[in-house]
């Protein structure tokens, strides 16, 4: 066996020698970088060391070594926002409180949220119902109805009225975040500049938001079975206190960041290739008319909606919402013929390696079929991780899941959806993958 060195990566500091691709076409950077290194590269942006990795094995080792990869300096960032909650937690504390958290996922209980899912589909759908056949903002539609879910289902309230708001200054804090790493010179946040100002105000919006929701719980007293009731009522096993106010809030917004976006993103680029193919939109048509022949949709049978399904993982192969994941090395390591430093912050990217032709044919081709237990036998694992993996797996992916297929399969069944004349879908890469701007479709009723 050679002995481990370094990847070999561009020169120079990307900062400087690529600073406005770094701002305004990540993407394209990436892919570039990619086509000169395949498998792995490091390269330095400002004063640190990145380590760009694309190959399947690499991914599984990092993500399953949760003792040698942090979540590490990137995601100090969104602490900003989400403060010490599940996403950017770490050691002990973390461990203690995926436990808590992870019941609220089990499939027994998520089983519960399928009526409220459908209902919050048929508001949405009524409410397209008034405008007749028209173009939409589907991307804002989105945002709306997993908004709309992930609080009826998680925390028994109802954000309707909020939602403007919410997802103004949530775009506004995504952006502001995710340039933040391509800044020459970080200004400390508590330095009264006009971009710290407006960050701090457009995360008050969510923080009062957060905080009114727990404050009318206490206050109401009335019971529910929920995330918010577990998180308010559990008690530490050997102290027997309760969650602090703060770690409270940060759970809560959190999950409700994280609940709702990502799946947002990920419906906006199902029905954009809805539009695109609709021979897809039809088989689910059909097979979702086939299930709601014997009955309502039940959590027992979504299992029968597999070409949905099929679809919905081939749109998160397209489109990750998490295109990219990052950790930090807390001390050297060897993987494959690679020598990682401690300190080099490792980039994965579900965008690119979902990409890759060595693992998929035809990778630009929207094929559902491609997710077919026979076509997927000889792929590693890690070829295909929209929702991570590891100790960190995402913890709603079945909630995420259950969430897409049914919204898929109501909605494709009652509209077909069209790209209007000279539209090019442009993405957006900032901490999550998003349509850039409107995504306007046409809409009309089947
Ligand atoms: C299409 C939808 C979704 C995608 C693509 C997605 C993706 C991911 C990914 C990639 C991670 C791991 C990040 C890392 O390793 O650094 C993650 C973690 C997480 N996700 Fe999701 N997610 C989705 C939906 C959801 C939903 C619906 C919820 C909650 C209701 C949720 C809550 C979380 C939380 C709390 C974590 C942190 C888990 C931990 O570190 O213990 N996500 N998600």
């Amino acid at each position: 066996m050679n002995s481990p060195r370094l990847p070999t990566g561009p020169k120079g500091n990307i900062i400087f020698t690529a600073a406005r691709e770094l701002r305004t076409n990540v993407l394209g950077l990436i892919e570039r970088h990619q086509r000169e290194y395949p498998d792995i590269s490091r390269l330095r942006i400002g004063p640190y060391y990145y380590v760009n990795v694309y190959q399947p094995d690499m991914i599984e080792h990092i993500l399953s070594h949760s003792d040698l990869y942090s979540k590490g300096r990137e995601n100090a960032n969104l602490k900003y926002l989400l403060g010490n909650g599940l996403l950017t937690n770490e050691g002990e504390f973390w461990m203690k409180q995926r436990r808590l958290i992870q019941p609220v996922f089990h499939k027994r209980r998520l089983a519960t949220f399928v009526e409220q899912i459908k209902d919050c589909t048929e508001r949405l759908m009524a409410d397209w119902e008034q405008h007749g056949s028209t173009t939409m903002d589907i991307h804002a539609e989105m945002t709306q109805i997993t908004l709309s879910i992930v609080s009826r289902t998680l925390l028994s309230t109802d954000t309707g009225g909020w939602f403007r708001e919410i997802s103004d200054a949530l775009g506004y804090l995504m952006k502001g975040l995710s340039t933040e790493t391509t800044k020459l010179i970080r200004l400390p946040q508590w330095m009264p500049t006009p971009y710290n100002i407006r960050m701090a105000r457009n995360r008050e919006i969510l923080n009062k938001m957060i905080l009114g929701i727990i404050a009318d719980r206490r206050a109401t007293k009335v019971q529910h079975d929920d995330l918010l009731s577990m998180l308010m009522e559990v008690e530490d096993a050997d102290t027997a206190e309760r969650m602090t106010d703060a770690q409270l809030r940060d759970e809560v917004i959190t999950i409700f960041l994280a609940g709702h976006e990502t799946t947002a993103n990920a419906m906006s680029f199902a029905l954009y290739l809805m539009a695109r193919h609709p021979e897809a939109a039809q088989r689910i048509r059909e097979e979702t008319a086939a299930v709601l022949a014997d009955g309502p949709l039940t959590y027992e049978s979504l299992m029968r909606l597999d070409y949905t399904t099929r679809a919905v993982k081939e749109v998160m192969r397209l489109y990750p919402p998490a295109w990219i994941i990052g950790r930090e090395a807390t001390q050297d390591d060897v993987i494959g013929d690679y020598l990682i430093k401690k300190g080099d912050t490792m980039m994965l990217f579900p965008y690119l390696t979902h990409r890759m032709e060595q693992y998929w044919e035809e990778p630009l081709r929207f094929d559902p079929d491609r997710f077919l237990p026979e076509r997927m036998k000889d792929r590693p694992r890690y070829a295909y991780f929209p929702f991570g993996g590891g100790a960190r797996l995402c913890i709603g992916n079945n909630f995420a899941m259950m969430e897409m297929q049914l919204i898929l399969a109501l909605i494709c069944s009652r509209y077909k959806f069209s790209v209007p004349d000279g539209f090019r879908l442009e993405l957006e890469a900032l901490v999550t993958l998003r349509p850039k701007g409107e995504l306007r479709l046409g809409v009309r009723r089947v």
